[in-house]
């Protein structure tokens, strides 16, 4: 297969920026699309001298309360001012593209923001035109919900509207009630959006819970998991069986008319969804190479629970990734994705920046387009985020164990004030390890995580092998997982031991994994840590 055959997005890999937090080009706190274009050199110049990404994906900058970080949009064809305006994101696809850098955009289909005008008219009369582009019932005749459904955010997923005394749904916060796609101008109009942003050129669009879109027409109660605990008594979600409210039969007709409409572009149109469903299930969203290019794969991730742990041992996650493997139908290209805006930073959540570092030879070896959360390059934290800073929905109402925030604090691009990110105090509080983990600093070190993501990263990009090749688990000894990338001529091999961490030696120049030989030179003492 000659190079040409490969498309971008299977060769390259895409980096997440969450824009709030970027980087701040207007001193009002906040990041904003001005300030992606002016870190575009940063990402991909062309040289080594850059990150080398190949694509960004940028989450929501469409006008928004802001109730949900912007997963709550009052209009889908727009840019908050908060961000910019069209006309900076039109400067921004065509700066990025002047870097061969693509574009992938949010979209979020499930639900819109209750100060979205459609909802505004939906809620306005029961006989209103809009009614029923959203999800209205009766309730029950004590007064309760219609159903006994939960919302991911916790509590009940219904909400009771005084002026025309009714519930609507929402599967996340009340102040994003979900759109009923089974009306038939509402699915059109959202088909629209997406042909909007493909229209102004954007290379790809992941999809928000795309797979939650579809639900039971009749919306019957979900049995109960026995035992369940869920993240807290007000977690109802947590303590069902999602039979109905998400994944319904139907969802993947929706899919293949998604696929349709992006095949008819010219270009390689990208479409990504956000699949949070069992291996099985999450397969099925590739259809017959008719539904998504890309449906996320969390597998290393395992769960967008704050406090759920990640398995991390060489055979958990051989045992992940050979699972995967096999699942992939032959015409499918697979995706590894470690971070996110929804999940714990990397560092914290495997316990250490040693971890992290083999986590990130991981990612950019695996076969399977590796999508990077902006922070990780540099070993960004969780922030530790103050009970009357939390500004996510999710953290407010299951409280603040769960509140992602913590992966959402201001990028840190120096040691100056506020990291560089701003000149003026910020929407959430600049992580205090800044002076000592930033990218200014980090660029000029040699052995940084910085330095290590800039290396894989260009190395990846002039390897077939590492790109594109075959992938090939080999033997080795307990504890550690080896396997062969190759194409054509070209063969890698990339070993990785999971054991034993160096906290701490003498000379202060060693630090991480150790080998099940450990060469002491004189005078030397170590500390590892062996579980
Ligand atoms: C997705 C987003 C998350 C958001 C939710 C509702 O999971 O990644 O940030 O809160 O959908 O839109």
């Amino acid at each position: 297969m000659s190079e040409l055959h490969w498309r971008w997005w299977q060769r390259g890999v895409i980096y997440q920026i969450y824009p709030r937090s970027y980087k701040d080009s207007n001193h009002d706190g906040t990041g904003d699309l001005q300030g992606i274009i002016e870190k575009l050199d940063y990402l991909n110049d062309g040289t080594e001298n850059s990150l080398g990404v190949d694509a960004i994906w940028i989450s929501p900058f469409f006008p928004s309360p802001m109730k949900d970080a912007g997963y709550d949009v009052a209009n889908y064809v727009d840019v908050d001012p908060l961000f910019g305006d069209l006309a900076t994101f039109d400067r921004l696809i065509a700066a990025a593209h002047e870097r061969n850098i693509k574009i992938i955009i949010d979209y979020v289909p499930n639900h819109s923001s209750d100060r979205h005008p459609w909802f505004i008219e939906s809620r306005s009369s029961r006989t209103n035109p809009k009614r029923d582009w959203y999800i209205w019932q009766d309730a029950r005749p004590d007064g309760s919900p219609p159903n006994n459904w939960g919302s991911v955010f916790g509590g009940k997923a219904w909400t009771w509207d005084d002026t025309t005394q009714q519930y609507y749904f929402h599967q996340f916060d009340p102040s994003q009630p979900d759109l009923n796609w089974r009306n038939p101008a509402v699915k059109a109009a959202m088909l629209d959006v997406l042909r909007f942003w493909l229209d102004r050129g954007v290379d790809g669009i992941r999809m928000d819970v795309i797979y939650m879109v579809w639900k039971h027409p009749d919306m019957p109660d979900q049995p109960l998991i026995p035992g369940a605990a869920g993240r807290g008594p007000d977690d109802l979600f947590g303590r069902q069986q999602h039979l109905y409210d998400y994944n319904y039969e139907g969802i993947h007709s929706i899919m293949q008319e998604i696929r349709t409409l992006f095949d008819a572009y010219p270009g390689d149109r990208l479409s990504i969804g956000e699949i949070w469903l069992d291996l099985p299930e999450r397969m099925k969203y590739y259809g017959n190479n008719d539904e998504l290019h890309l449906p996320f794969n969390f597998g290393l991730i395992s769960s967008a629970s704050f406090l759920e742990e990640t398995p991390w041992s060489a055979a958990d996650v051989r045992r992940i990734v050979d699972e995967y493997e096999a699942a992939l139908p032959a015409f499918g290209w697979g995706n590894w994705v470690m971070g996110n805006h929804d999940t714990p930073r990397l560092a914290s959540r495997l316990g250490s920046h040693s971890k992290a570092r083999t986590a990130a030879l991981l990612l950019l070896t695996l076969r399977g387009t590796p999508t990077i959360y902006m922070g990780e390059e540099i070993g960004m934290v969780n922030g530790d985020i103050p009970p009357d800073k939390i500004d996510d929905p999710q953290g407010l109402r299951l409280g603040a164990a769960y509140t992602r925030d913590k992966c959402r604090t201001p990028f840190q691009w120096d040691g100056s004030d506020y990291a560089g990110f701003s000149t003026v105090p910020t929407w959430l509080p600049v992580n205090p390890d800044y002076p000592l983990r930033n990218v200014a600093g980090e660029w000029l070190d040699e052995r940084s995580m910085l330095t290590l993501y800039r290396r894989l990263l260009w190395l990846r990009r002039r390897s077939m092998a590492l790109s594109v090749g075959s992938y090939e688990p080999l033997e080795s000894p307990e504890g550690t997982y080896v396997y062969v990338r190759e194409y054509g001529p070209e063969t890698m091999l990339i070993a990785l031991n999971f054991t034993g961490e160096v906290l701490l030696n003498t000379l202060l120049d060693r630090q991480g994994m150790v080998s099940g030989m450990l060469e002491l030179r004189p005078q030397e003492g170590v500390l590892v840590r062996l579980d």
